[in-house]
């Protein structure tokens, strides 16, 4: 089965979807995105993502290009036409095609949309991440709205390129304090020296990661302390145990942070054991 993509309204052949170049998007990463996880064809964590789209939309001024519910038929449909039942989805909304210029149009134009399914396969993946996955570490140089969802990613795009230089899966920024915020594509986490699980808080400047949310509340069903105290990298690597939270991560285990093994070096069992209790709960409530 061919790729499909949604682009402006129409369902066209992957390699000829195209956006024009006056897109503020291409020209000004004056654009917002959003990324399901896929489980049997339905949306995980659906909500959550829905909600941080308007935001995002709002926070940047862009107007709703269109309602949520004909939203979700286009992603439904861009999963169908692309036979996806295990993978992601991700929409990008521009504030549209305009002469190039820093201010906004002066008559608004369309938002323009552009909708593509991506197929996993989750036994290869569970594979992969059973051998966990290396951090490095990169100064925080992100503006400082990191809570918008914009395609402006060109920090975060240098440094999985770092990250893959060295052989490393993902890199988590570290800020001018010293404390690690996020990572390039997901939320950081440690098992730390005590057992508390902790996160950077979201007064920080980082993306309100969505499936960190719900494994938070996964965290609380069982138990386990949890804490949103901002930790250095040194604390990271005398941790217990270290994963990461998105919805192309889920809850992928970390296993060496600039080289220095976590715990015995291989994925521990919290982040093990959360990473199975969040799919199950994912797939459980995805619509
Ligand atoms: N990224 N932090 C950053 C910078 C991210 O880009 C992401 C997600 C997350 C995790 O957010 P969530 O749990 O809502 O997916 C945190 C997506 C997957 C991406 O850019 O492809």
């Amino acid at each position: 089965m061919g790729r499909i993509a949604y682009v402006n309204g129409r369902y066209v052949r992957h390699a000829e979807a195209c956006v024009h170049i006056e897109d503020r998007g291409y020209q000004l990463a004056d654009a917002v995105y959003e990324v399901w996880a896929v489980f049997d064809g339905k949306l995980a964590d659906a909500e959550g993502h829905f909600e941080r789209l308007g935001r995002s939309l709002s926070e940047l001024k862009i107007a709703e290009p269109m309602s949520r519910r004909a939203l979700e038929v286009v992603l439904r449909e861009t999963l169908r036409r692309n036979g996806v039942r295990e993978g992601t989805v991700y929409v990008q909304v521009s504030r549209g095609v305009a002469p190039r210029d820093h201010a906004f149009p002066k008559s608004p134009v369309p938002p323009a949309v552009v909708v593509t399914a991506k197929a996993l396969d989750r036994v290869a993946s569970e594979a992969k991440v059973a051998k966990g996955m290396a951090v490095v570490t990169v100064p925080e140089n992100r503006w400082g709205r990191c809570d918008i969802k914009t395609v402006g990613l060109l920090p975060n795009a240098l440094a999985r390129q770092v990250a893959a230089e060295s052989g490393a899966g993902e890199a988590w920024f570290v800020d001018d304090i010293g404390l690690v915020t996020e990572g390039a594509a997901s939320n950081a986490w440690i098992l730390d020296a005590d057992g508390v699980l902790r996160t950077r808080d979201t007064n920080a400047n980082i993306l309100r990661g969505i499936t960190r949310l719900t494994l938070m509340d996964v965290i609380r069903q069982c138990g386990i302390p949890l804490s949103e105290k901002p930790f250095t990298p040194d604390e990271a690597k005398a941790a217990k145990e270290a994963f990461i939270t998105g919805a192309g991560a889920l809850v992928t285990p970390i296993v060496s942070i600039d080289g220095v093994p976590i715990g015995d070096g291989r994925p521990g069992p919290v982040a093990t054991r959360l990473r199975s209790l969040y799919i199950e709960r994912a797939r459980a409530t995805a619509v």
